[in-house]
């Protein structure tokens, strides 16, 4: 059984075998309809639980296929219904519970300490659903996305992000060492990506490239990027912070000064993108959106001991 918690901790070829196995499962049912089972049905007679102590559209319906479509099923659970919601039970008895009742454990949580405690105390694989720091299973289906739609190895492509300094661009700071991608980062001076995200890359020897200045950040980019600039509890002052971003919104303007990039957003979105170009033929995003299911359900397999 392995965990799938952050991009960083995760071996390249490990990664890489998520992927190339999420292509051959959805290649495999081209035919098959939604709740249909893939051949072999490898995960027959085995429960996901997930918990949300944040929203979630996406997440949650993309695992609930993902886990359906290889034989098992999940159950979601509403973390203020939960003694441990309450502070009425410890996460080490929690995790004994969820361990003794389910085979795979998915979180989406406000605290990173949290999802390290659960993989401490269960015995069964915890996925990392979304955290401060990390949007693994976001940002590995988005590579998957990358390379189907450009049809080349996303280490042949520039991916410019800009936005926030958040869980998703950490994610995809980690997926661009694992990858080896050139990854440029356009935001304001003040929401750079942090000190020790930035030194972890250049332990790994690796660069990445940050602008102040959205064109030329985007510039030559085969793939931008971009995200909420306010993501889900962000506690700022958010007129100062949405003000800060003004002129890093992406329009058909700055989409001319890139090597006609597609455009991709994990969603939700605001206004830090255009209606014209996130509706627009180099946009996308729904069937981005819709590969989470082919990618998590490789990343199950791998969790639970049974990619190819
Ligand atoms: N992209 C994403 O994780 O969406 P949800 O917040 O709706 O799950
Ligand atoms: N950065 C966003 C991602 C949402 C999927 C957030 O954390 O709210």
């Amino acid at each position: 059984m392995k965990h799938f918690i952050n991009l960083k901790n995760i071996p390249a070829k490990d990664l890489r075998k998520i992927i190339i196995d999420a292509k051959k499962r959805k290649n495999l049912r081209k035919k098959l309809s939604t709740l249909e089972v893939d051949k072999g049905a490898p995960l027959k007679g085995k429960l996901l639980i997930q918990m949300f102590e944040k929203s979630s559209l996406r997440t949650r319906l993309s695992f609930y296929l993902a886990i359906k479509q290889l034989g098992g099923g999940t159950l979601t659970l509403r973390s203020n219904e939960l003694h441990l919601g309450q502070g009425g039970e410890s996460i080490a008895d929690t995790a004994k519970i969820l361990s003794t009742y389910g085979d795979g454990f998915m979180l989406r949580t406000d605290s990173d300490k949290k999802v390290e405690n659960f993989a401490k105390y269960l015995s069964i694989p915890v996925i990392n659903g979304l955290s401060p720091s990390s949007h693994p299973t976001q940002v590995l289906s988005d590579v998957f996305t990358v390379e189907e739609i450009t049809k080349k190895p996303i280490s042949k492509l520039n991916i410019c992000w800009i936005g926030d300094s958040n869980n998703v661009l950490d994610s995809l700071i980690a997926a661009s060492v694992k990858f080896s991608f050139k990854l440029s980062i356009g935001c304001p001076k003040k929401f750079e990506p942090g000190k020790e995200v930035r030194a972890w890359v250049k332990k790994n020897n690796k660069k990445i490239y940050i602008y102040n200045d959205a064109k030329k950040a985007v510039s030559g980019a085969d793939v931008i990027f971009s995200d909420k600039v306010i993501s889900l509890n962000d506690k700022v002052n958010k007129t100062k912070k949405i003000q800060a971003f003004k002129n890093f919104k992406i329009n058909k303007e700055l989409m001319k000064f890139s090597n006609s990039a597609i455009f991709l957003h994990c969603l939700p979105r605001g206004d830090e993108v255009s209606e014209d170009v996130f509706l627009g033929k180099k946009s996308h995003v729904w069937q981005q959106a819709l590969n989470r299911v082919h990618v998590q359900k490789s990343i199950l397999l791998y969790c639970f001991g049974k990619l190819r």
